[in-house]
């Protein structure tokens, strides 16, 4: 695993001069965000020896990397996911070549189905938390004492500073941000009725097909991680309707304004 990470981190590091010390992940339909890096290179996927490419429509499938807020940042524009049928250690690669690449801080954003009863299309939710005993967890297997140690601690997942500068941006700059627990499902079906009400009931605000597996092996690597849903269609509701990608796209991109502001002021004050 690590010679694979130091092939890509070679490749990387002999197209670009760029020393990233911010690493950003960005979730369905929020791919426009990129536009707010000063981008210096961008590297398709498909050209990095060990990564896989993306296939999901709204990814885009390269990292950009540039200057954002003042700082190096590096960008996934796309990212991989388990229901695409990559294993768990194809999801996490990108996030451990970041890492080698020198990141100190990992941003991560998703789009998820609201299931806490207050929550509607269009919010951001930070997430404070997650449950992901429905996931394969990418830490399974021999262990690598060059990435972090075989029993991680996860009581703070997601950064208590991070989360509170957020929503001190929010406050300013008055943006309504819920804080919750992402709960993380294989995909690719939406849920059923009875799952989002589960989903509530086990302690998920929030249900999403990405993010866990990603903010597991940065805490593995120590990492720092700051994350947010994009809350894109809500589970719990008593009318007949259904959920689809296109909707699931459109209140990303919706919503996306918001969040930028959030990513871009955190970024700026770390
Ligand atoms: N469930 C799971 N993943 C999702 C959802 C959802 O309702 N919305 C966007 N991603």
């Amino acid at each position: 695993m690590v010679k694979k990470i130091y092939e890509a981190v070679q490749y990387i590091q002999a197209r670009t001069t760029i020393q990233p010390t911010v690493g950003i992940v960005l979730g369905s339909g929020l791919g426009s965000f990129t536009s707010e890096i000063q981008a210096e290179c961008e590297i398709p996927y498909g050209e990095i020896p060990n990564f896989p490419v993306s296939t999901v429509e709204g990814h885009q499938g390269k990292l950009i990397f540039g200057t954002l807020s003042g700082k190096k940042v590096v960008a996934m524009a796309g990212r991989f996911h388990y229901y695409e049928g990559y294993s768990v250690d194809e999801v996490v690669f990108p996030i451990r070549v970041m890492k080698f690449l020198g990141i100190k801080n990992l941003f991560v954003s998703n789009a998820a189905g609201g299931t806490h009863p207050d929550f509607h299309v269009g919010d951001l939710m930070i997430i404070n938390d997650h449950i992901s005993f429905f996931t394969p967890n990418p830490l399974v297997g021999k262990n690598d004492n060059d990435l972090g140690p075989r029993f991680p601690d996860m009581s703070e997942p997601y950064k208590k500073d991070l989360i509170n500068k957020a929503k001190d941006i929010a406050q300013a700059n008055k943006i309504d941000l819920k804080e919750g627990v992402y709960f993380g499902v294989t995909g690719p079906t939406f849920e059923t009725r009875a799952e989002y009400k589960l989903v509530r009931i086990l302690g998920g605000d929030a249900v999403g097909m990405s993010t866990v597996q990603e903010v597991t092996v940065a805490n593995h690597m120590g990492i720092p991680v700051f994350a947010v849903s994009v809350i894109t269609d809500v589970g719990i509701r008593e009318e007949e309707n259904t959920i689809t990608h296109e909707e699931v796209l459109q209140a990303a991109k919706e919503a996306e304004p918001k969040l930028t502001l959030i990513f871009k002021e955190l970024i700026r004050q770390l």
